[in-house]
């Protein structure tokens, strides 16, 4: 479902990204884990293809990101959704515009629209907040309608980036249900947290743990650990 293999990224001479290779099945569910500037921001993006892949080979729902003309991007968006770090959500649009959003673009009826984002908006502890514009609600308020947006369209492969960052307690263990909900169902989830809070009620998941750009720690057998032998071979 995802495959990463010798992966290295850089903004002009900083490798934000170096040899990252590792891989997951379907419905596989990874924390990415690592301090402010290790990287995790840099992958989801490469993973979505909103950065190129220059350096490796990165292959995510049977498209392989290397190789992709642009005119197929949106097709891969289909399958992959994405909670970024700063919400992107539209702030002079209500919770409900912004979640049906997604949906609308792929053409479904207004019935099936409603019914759908209702039913997220709700699972979210939104519901009273559905016709407010999106600028008006705190930042929680708004990662949760950014969450929504993502998980509406039952994406193959979901990635968020930092999703519970902030919320309290209450809300980030309900949003990590509704996280875990969409695994059960087959979903590949790959969830960026600072929170060890988070990875250590979630035991049973994947972990990577990035530092410098370096894939440093990892509790499955599909990630490599950096090595730097492996490193001067590829850069
Ligand atoms: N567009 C860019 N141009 C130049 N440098 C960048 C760019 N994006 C990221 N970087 C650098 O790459 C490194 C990794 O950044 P990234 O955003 O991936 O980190 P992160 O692990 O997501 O951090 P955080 O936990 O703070 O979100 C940082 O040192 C950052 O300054
Ligand atoms: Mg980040």
């Amino acid at each position: 479902m995802l495959n990463v293999t010798n992966l290295s990224h850089n903004f002009g001479p900083y490798w934000a990204l170096k040899n990252c290779s590792f891989s997951l099945k379907k419905g596989e569910f990874l924390f990415l884990t690592g301090s402010s500037g290790a990287g995790k921001t840099t992958l989801l993006r490469l993973l979505y293809a909103s950065l190129p892949v220059m350096r490796g080979n990165v292959n995510v729902a049977g498209y392989n990101l290397k190789s992709l003309p642009a005119r197929q991007i949106p097709n891969l968006r289909r399958q992959v959704s994405v909670v970024f770090q700063d919400f992107k959500i539209l702030p002079y649009r209500t919770v409900f515009q912004n979640v049906a959003m997604a949906l609308e673009v792929r053409g479904l009826s207004n019935i099936h629209i409603d019914r759908r984002v209702r039913a997220v908006v709700r699972g979210l502890g939104l519901e009273s907040r559905i016709n407010m514009l999106c600028g008006e609600l705190s930042g929680g308020e708004q990662q949760r309608v950014a969450v929504a947006r993502s998980i509406v369209v039952n994406p193959k492969i979901l990635l968020a980036d930092e999703p519970t960052g902030n919320l309290d307690e209450d809300l980030a263990a309900r949003m990590m249900d509704i996280f875990k909900k969409f695994h059960m169902h087959g979903t590949t989830v790959v969830l960026a947290t600072h929170s060890s809070n988070i990875v250590r009620m979630h035991p049973e998941a994947r972990q990577l743990r990035l530092e410098h750009g370096k894939i440093t720690a990892a509790n499955w057998r599909g990630a490599e650990i950096f090595s730097d032998s492996i490193a001067e071979e590829h850069l």
